[in-house]
């Protein structure tokens, strides 16, 4: 048996791995140990065909190499016993990417063993099966804008994935919401009212008030009909399986909220129709590197390096360009409301 200390060494992982790994020897083994994976699992995480060749073979690999399988067991006993606790998030740090594809397809690997955990899970939740399966298909689609930005398979979002895995997020048809209680974690919002405001607005605005933080994944157009289908189905799923939010605030914090975009996006454009429905909260951060980020996949080094296709491209490099700076917005809305 391998020791946590053989592990480091073999695989030439850094000091900053230390607590990881400490952490993860603290966790042990899983009790009925790792599954048996099969295509099946990677069909109900939306994989890409382009990326299951390369995960195939990290499977094998991790699977079959003492020091990854060491990792692999104890990550995926620390994901199998979060599922259902949203509070306490663990270091999930990315792996050295000079350690090849396992390293990149780690974590991917990890959820993978974790697939039938989350969908028993959401079964004994009552979540419906159409809801379970979009929720998880954030795994393939974030193996895929992974590729799409560094051009090989992997994932460095598993922060984020690993909500989903906990029972933490529900993908809703087109968009995703994330129970939470208002400024008591990293959900924040990343700005609030002042707490005399947030009193006088009544209940659902106060710290520690139950609301949805919505999200919106990259998957195709925002229309109006597919935001009210998924607010729809929303209310309706929340009111039946997570009582008290359904009918409360709905929090969004983005770029898209960015209401600088009104200034060269049509009216009738789906990203301004969508911002029409939020109430902005004061307060405003700087971030091109957001916006960057969800458009280019990248920040450049220099703005003539992109060369900008879309309306919105354009926009996102002449605000710039011009001097100014794109910004993070909060905004909230109600589900009730929406039409
Ligand atoms: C949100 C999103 C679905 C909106 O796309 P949409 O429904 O096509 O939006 P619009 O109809 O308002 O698009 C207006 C214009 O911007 C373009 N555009 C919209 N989103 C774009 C994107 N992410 N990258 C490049 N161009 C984009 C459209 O092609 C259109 O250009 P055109 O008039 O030249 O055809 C899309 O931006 C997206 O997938 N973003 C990534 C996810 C994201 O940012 N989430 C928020 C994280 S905080």
């Amino acid at each position: 048996m391998m020791d946590s200390i053989e592990v480091v060494a073999q695989l030439g992982l850094g000091a900053e791995y230390t607590a990881w790994v400490r952490m993860l020897s603290e966790v042990g083994q899983p009790p009925d140990g790792l599954p048996d994976l099969s295509p099946d699992d990677l069909a109900t995480v939306g994989m890409e065909p382009q990326d299951q060749p390369d995960i195939v073979a990290a499977c094998q690999d991790v699977f079959a190499t003492p020091p990854w399988r060491w990792l692999l067991e104890r990550a995926y006993h620390a994901v199998q016993r979060d599922v259902g606790d949203t509070e306490n998030m663990r270091p999930m740090p990315n792996l050295p990417v000079e350690l090849g594809t396992n390293a990149t397809c780690f974590w991917i690997v990890v959820f993978l063993c974790a697939v039938r955990d989350i969908r028993h899970w959401h079964q004994t939740q009552g979540v419906p099966d159409d809801i379970s399966m979009d929720t998880l298909a954030d795994l393939g689609r974030h193996t895929r804008l992974y590729r799409q930005r560094n051009g090989r398979t992997g994932l460095d979002t598993q922060w984020w994935i690993s909500l989903a895995f906990r029972g933490g997020l529900f993908g809703i048809g087109r968009l995703q919401y994330a129970p939470y209680h208002l400024l008591t974690g990293p959900a924040g919002p990343l700005f609030w009212y002042d707490d005399a405001t947030a009193a006088s607005r009544g209940p659902g605005f106060r710290r520690g008030d139950p609301v949805v933080g919505l999200h919106i994944p990259d998957s195709g157009p925002l229309t109006p009909s597919v935001c009210v289908d998924s607010f729809a189905r929303a209310r309706a799923f929340f009111r039946e399986h997570v009582p008290g939010y359904a009918d409360g605030v709905v929090t969004c914090t983005s770029w898209l909220l960015d209401e600088q975009l009104q200034q060269y996006l049509e009216p009738d454009s789906n990203i301004v129709q969508f911002q029409r429905r939020f109430e902005l909260v004061p307060g405003t951060r700087d971030s091109d590197a957001s916006a960057f980020h969800f458009v280019f996949g990248r920040t450049p080094d220099a703005l003539d390096q992109l060369q900008p296709q879309t309306r919105l491209e354009r926009a996102i490099v002449e605000h710039v360009k011009t001097g100014g700076h794109w910004r993070l917005r909060t905004g909230w809305l109600r589900l009730s409301e929406q039409t």
